[in-house]
């Protein structure tokens, strides 16, 4: 079978194009600048929500399709609805939401996105996953790196951070098996740990010390803002954080194992393998 993957170079889309070639899928790894891979089975192409024209090739004998949604185009809530329209030979599409999607503003239309794939006559699976180890490595690695802290408005609430590797094989078996469709899963870590102590966790592999910083809600919004983040952006943010601070991520659910029949992997293995993201480099030598 063929999948198209869209965010095939993002979080979880690079970890789905990997989960489905191990699977044996044929891929094809979408996004706005492909990159052929050297690797048999998978092909790059060019996909462009803002841009139609790149979709029929894109979607050219395709069976199965990932959905990481149009959340740079939150003023067209319907593309999800016409991809999948423009999309009659795909019988299988996997969504990627999020976990707390009907408690958070509408800055980016993801319930919408819901709603249409639910609606799509296709055989759907939709994911809602909690926050990402790999934020930690990707997006908060900066800060941690250059400054040895992260500040969030996350007070001291517990979060399920999961590994974008086990969402990833969640969606493959859903991509390529029976047996998942019209299910909304939860997808989670194994454990649930406040920022401090993820953190923690990660200096403790960097083997330096590493510090969490709790923000108030309005703090944080001053730093987006002064980032240059747009309005939408921030109240989406200030959503997110919010749920947290309700405890509303405290959430640990039994998911990764029951799909993919091993353990979902804890943050101090992510931490480990990834443990010189958060090492100070050494001065170059004169
Ligand atoms: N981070 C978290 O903790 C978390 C938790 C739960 C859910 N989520 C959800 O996960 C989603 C993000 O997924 P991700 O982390 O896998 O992706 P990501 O790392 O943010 O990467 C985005 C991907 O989408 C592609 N892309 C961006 N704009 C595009 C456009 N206009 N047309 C086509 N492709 C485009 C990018 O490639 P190019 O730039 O090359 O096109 C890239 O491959 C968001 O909807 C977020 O709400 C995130």
């Amino acid at each position: 079978m063929t999948v198209l993957v869209l965010g095939a170079t993002g979080k979880t889309g690079r970890a789905v194009v990997d989960a489905l070639a191990a699977r044996g899928a044929r891929v094809r790894a979408a996004s706005r600048t492909p990159a052929p891979s050297g690797i048999d089975g998978i092909e790059a192409v060019r996909f462009d929500w803002a841009d139609p024209g790149t979709w029929r090739e894109a979607l050219r004998d395709v069976d199965a399709l990932y959905v990481v949604g149009p959340y740079t185009e939150p003023d067209r809530p319907g593309l999800v609805r016409d991809l999948l329209a423009a999309a009659p030979g795909v019988g299988r599409v996997v969504l990627l939401s999020v976990l707390g999607v009907e408690l958070l503003p509408d800055a980016i239309p993801m319930a919408v996105w819901e709603a249409d794939v639910r609606a799509s006559g296709k055989e759907w699976t939709i994911l809602r996953p909690n926050w990402f180890q790999q934020n930690f490595g990707e997006g908060f690695a900066a800060s941690l790196r250059d400054e040895g802290r992260l500040a969030l408005p996350a007070a001291d609430a517990v979060v399920g951070f999961v590994d974008t590797r086990d969402i990833a094989e969640v969606a493959a078996a859903a991509l390529t098996e029976d047996g998942h469709a019209g299910q909304v899963l939860v997808v989670t870590g194994p454990e649930a740990l406040t920022h401090a102590q993820a953190v923690r966790t990660l200096g403790e592999a960097a083997g330096r010390e590493l510090r969490y910083t709790a923000l108030t809600a309005e703090q944080h919004v001053e730093a987006l803002r002064a980032a240059g983040l747009d309005e939408g952006s921030v109240a989406w943010q200030r959503g997110l954080f919010r749920l947290i601070r309700d405890g509303r991520n405290a959430v640990v659910t039994d998911t990764v194992e029951r799909v993919t029949g091993h353990p979902a992997r804890p943050l101090r293995a992510y931490a480990n393998e990834h443990a010189e993201t958060w090492r100070v480099p050494a001065p170059a030598e004169q």
